[in-house]
């Protein structure tokens, strides 16, 4: 009974706290009178870790549910499109999972998670996370993020919607409809009641006159004759090589698009891509080439050279930079979480590549110069 008050308090007082004294006024409280007794008293602020409280949880579709999270002081603000990861989770608190925020306010961020029954976290999530628990989590990463492009084109399937719907949530925000970027979407989901966010998008796309969206299904019943899904896209959006596009959904999902974008010759500099599984083909070192000569890599955003000797070649990019003291923006270390994206200039690279996008993390080196922006 005293400890459900005490929860139903500071339930109360966190996000006042929060909200009045902001996050930076906060943290300098909480670092200088962090100790023992005040970690016992409320391990939620007088903590050395980033922490997030679940203050509310939303039924999106049958198998899919929005947590709520109310970050403590540590947490920094996210961009629309960036991801958490929430550790120490599930029944033997081993397991971390990355989620993309799929809204943002001053004081929240959310994530949407769909029920995936083989998965480790996402059926612990959907059972057992309550409103009160607290969770560790990492600061926002990720960089898929909107860089200013005017014609975007969201081409989504099942819970690869959230960063887009993020994203497209932040660029109607603002903005008037006059300068406001041109913003499409395609999301193909199984059924119209599997369509995460449904009503909120056709609310949008409603309000805002820059906003179309094109709803795709893959399991209507037999007798309703559909195109494919690559055949709608087109006729949705026939102009799709002048857009931006940013990819997110299931590998196969990705692959047949990708292929697609290939088959036009869409410019693939303007491809974005989220993944948070390593596509089956670039998994392990398979694909290292054995190279006669050292490469020099340049680091063209940090104005770096560095040189990979050729006995070398079996290390990432990411492994070779780190050896030579040279900090490379990194998260998963495993090719999914998207830290460590970078663009490709020159030069060439075999394993985590995806048109001129590289995740240095699980890319070699595959020609004696490598140009990186
Ligand atoms: S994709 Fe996560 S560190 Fe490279």
């Amino acid at each position: 009974m005293l400890n459900k008050l005490l929860l139903g308090m500071l339930g109360i007082i966190h996000p006042w706290l929060l909200k009045t004294l902001g996050r930076d006024r906060l943290e300098y409280i909480a670092s200088n009178t962090t100790n023992e007794l005040t970690q016992k008293i409320d391990p939620f602020i007088w903590t050395y870790d980033c922490k997030a409280k679940v203050i509310g949880i939303r039924q999106e579709t049958v198998d899919t549910k929005t947590f709520v999270l109310l970050p403590n002081q540590k947490f920094m603000p996210p961009i629309a499109g960036q991801h958490i990861e929430l550790s120490s989770i599930g029944p033997n608190k081993q397991a971390n999972r990355c989620y993309t925020l799929s809204a943002i306010t001053p004081h929240t961020v959310s994530i949407t998670v769909k029920l995936n029954s083989q998965g480790e976290v996402s059926p612990w999530l959907h059972e057992f996370a309550k409103v009160g628990m607290v969770f560790n989590i990492s600061l926002p990463r990720g960089k898929f993020v909107h860089r200013d492009q005017n014609k975007l084109l969201f081409i989504c399937a099942g819970s690869g919607i959230t960063p887009a719907f993020s994203m497209i949530n932040k660029l109607l925000e603002n903005k008037n409809e006059a300068e406001a970027s041109q913003i499409g979407l395609f999301y193909r989901t199984q059924t119209p009641t599997n369509t995460i966010f449904s009503s909120r998008l056709t609310e949008l796309e409603s309000a805002h006159s820059n906003l179309n969206v094109e709803l795709s299904y893959s399991r209507l019943p037999v007798e309703i004759v559909t195109p494919s899904f690559i055949d709608q896209l087109v006729s949705a959006y026939p102009d799709i090589k002048q857009q931006h596009v940013y990819l997110c959904g299931p590998e196969l999902f990705r692959n047949d698009v990708i292929q697609y974008l290939e088959s036009i010759d869409f410019d693939m500099g303007n491809l974005d891509i989220e993944q948070f599984t390593l596509p089956t083909l670039q998994k392990g070192r398979q694909s290292i080439r054995k190279l006669d000569e050292d490469v020099t890599v340049l680091l063209k955003s940090q104005n770096i050279n560095f040189v990979i000797p050729a006995s070398d070649c079996d290390k990432t990019i990411l492994e070779a930079a780190e050896e030579q003291g040279i900090v490379m923006e990194h998260g998963c270390r495993s090719g999914m979480c998207g830290s460590c994206k970078t663009n490709l200039i020159s030069g060439e690279v075999s394993g985590n590549q995806i048109g001129r996008s590289i995740y240095p993390c699980t890319a070699y080196p595959a020609s004696n110069q490598i140009v990186l922006e």
